[in-house]
């Protein structure tokens, strides 16, 4: 067989395709007035796995590889052949479906169908539907993808082709489909539902009921750029980056700060020389009173540096005497536990954070302390069950530790 003669949708959007591959999306470029010190750096745009299909199937698409035929019996043979080859698929791949009844509807002049063809003569799935103009829907009646293809994205790019023919050249608004119940799960991810929006007096009577299949309905929206998702995406992505940009300065990088001076000591920089820090926002006048103050000794006490890593000591001593906190005293054992280091990538355990403490640099404010027993207690309850005896632990000993700083840290409520 010839290539196919009917192409339009493929030869109008052929131009539009080239170029498709996701490029980066600048983000940084609109610098604003004090970005200045600041790099902008370019994130790129990371397409997920529907539009990466996408646009592998919009280029074999554009490459004549593969094309989405809009065919009925009208006479044409390229449409006749097509037309036979998937009654010969429909009738595989539907075998609760009389022979006889699939080549009556898939001939009836009244019947639409699309056609997946690759490389213009074999054909790979398709779709059957009745359109009903007046009503504005059609009633998907036939659906499938030749056994080796199937779950190769054929069923998603035909769907969203389906639309896209359904929309231009019958100008429908809906699809309403019996869906066999294992085909319910694929209905649903080409965005069909169970709940039938449309009103009733415009589809009941028009469709004939089936028993053991689904009534699930798909809308056909006006605007949406069924075959050109990925472009759409990378748009709208584009867009939502721009509006961020306006009101934030999130986009903006600043070259970070070196830990150390060449003879390894640590450095003193004031806060207002960090980049970024005051094209933030921040000024000296808002800098903070200190805000919380210690019970230590039964005696209310300021954070001071000596006084807070004697407050952290005694938090430590005491989630370490707690009965439920066995588990969380030593790393867990890879050789017991071998996934949980691919799983949890940031472990703690309070070996570790005993470790921290004793340097005495480590925890310089109370935020960072709890950070690291927050993260050792979350790491539990990422890894385990909530019915395990583990994670019921890790809920034990954060409640314990919730009470004991609710009543030994006081906030200054003026600060
Ligand atoms: N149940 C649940 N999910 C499914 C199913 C299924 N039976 N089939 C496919 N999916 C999911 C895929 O996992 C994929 O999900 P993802 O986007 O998250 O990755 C998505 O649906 C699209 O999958 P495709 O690979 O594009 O689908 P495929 O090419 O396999 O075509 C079809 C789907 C037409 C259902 C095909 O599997 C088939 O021909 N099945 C046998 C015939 C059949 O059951 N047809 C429907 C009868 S109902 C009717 O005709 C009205």
């Amino acid at each position: 067989m010839a290539s196919p003669k009917k192409r339009k949708l493929d030869e109008i959007d052929a131009g539009k395709v080239t170029g498709t591959q996701p490029g980066p999306s600048r983000i940084g470029s609109e610098s604003g007035g004090g970005a200045s010190a600041g790099a902008s750096v370019q994130v790129p745009f990371t397409p997920g796995a529907h539009s990466q299909r996408e646009t592998v199937f919009q280029r074999q698409e554009h490459d004549g590889a593969l094309s989405f035929q809009y065919a009925c019996n009208d006479g044409d043979p390229y449409h006749s052949i097509w037309i036979i080859c998937l009654k010969n698929i429909f009738s595989k791949q539907l075998p609760n479906m009389p022979r006889s009844y699939i080549a009556r509807l898939l001939m009836d002049r009244s019947h639409r169908s699309v056609v997946v063809v690759r490389r213009g003569t074999q054909v790979v799935g398709g779709i059957t539907y009745r359109p009903f103009h007046s009503q504005g829907f059609g009633e998907i009646a036939f659906c499938a993808v030749t056994a080796p293809e199937q779950v190769k994205g054929f069923g998603a790019r035909l769907m969203n082709w389906t639309k896209e023919y359904a929309r231009m050249h019958d100008s429908l608004q809906y699809f309403l489909t019996y869906a066999d119940n294992n085909a319910v799960g694929y209905f649903s991810k080409q965005g069909f539902t169970t709940g039938i929006t449309m009103p009733k007096d415009q589809w009941h009577g028009w469709i004939k009921d089936y028993d053991g299949g689904t009534l699930m309905e798909g809308r056909i929206h006006s605007t949406l750029a069924f075959v050109r998702f990925p472009q759409m995406l990378r748009c709208q992505r584009q867009a939502l980056d721009a509006a961020i940009r306006s009101l934030s300065r999130c986009h903006i990088v600043y070259p970070g700060l070196s830990h150390s001076g060449p003879d390894g000591q640590c450095i003193h920089i004031p806060i207002d020389q960090i980049p970024g820090v005051k094209e933030a926002g921040w000024s000296a006048e808002q800098q903070p009173v200190p805000r919380l103050r210690l019970l230590l000794d039964r005696t209310v006490s300021e954070p001071t540096p000596s006084n807070l890593q004697r407050f952290m000591s005694l938090v430590l001593a005491a989630l370490q005497a707690q009965e439920e906190s066995w588990p969380f005293r030593e790393p867990v054992p890879a050789d017991e536990v071998p996934d949980y280091y691919t799983i949890i990538k940031n472990p703690v355990d309070l070996s570790l954070v005993e470790k921290r403490l004793s340097s005495a640099r480590y925890y310089l404010t109370l935020d960072i302390f709890l950070a690291d027993l927050r993260r050792m207690i979350s790491n539990c309850h990422i890894y385990n069950g909530a019915d395990t005896v583990y994670y019921k632990q890790g809920s034990k000993l954060e409640s314990f530790l919730d009470q004991y700083l609710m009543s030994h840290v006081l906030m200054d409520q003026t600060g």
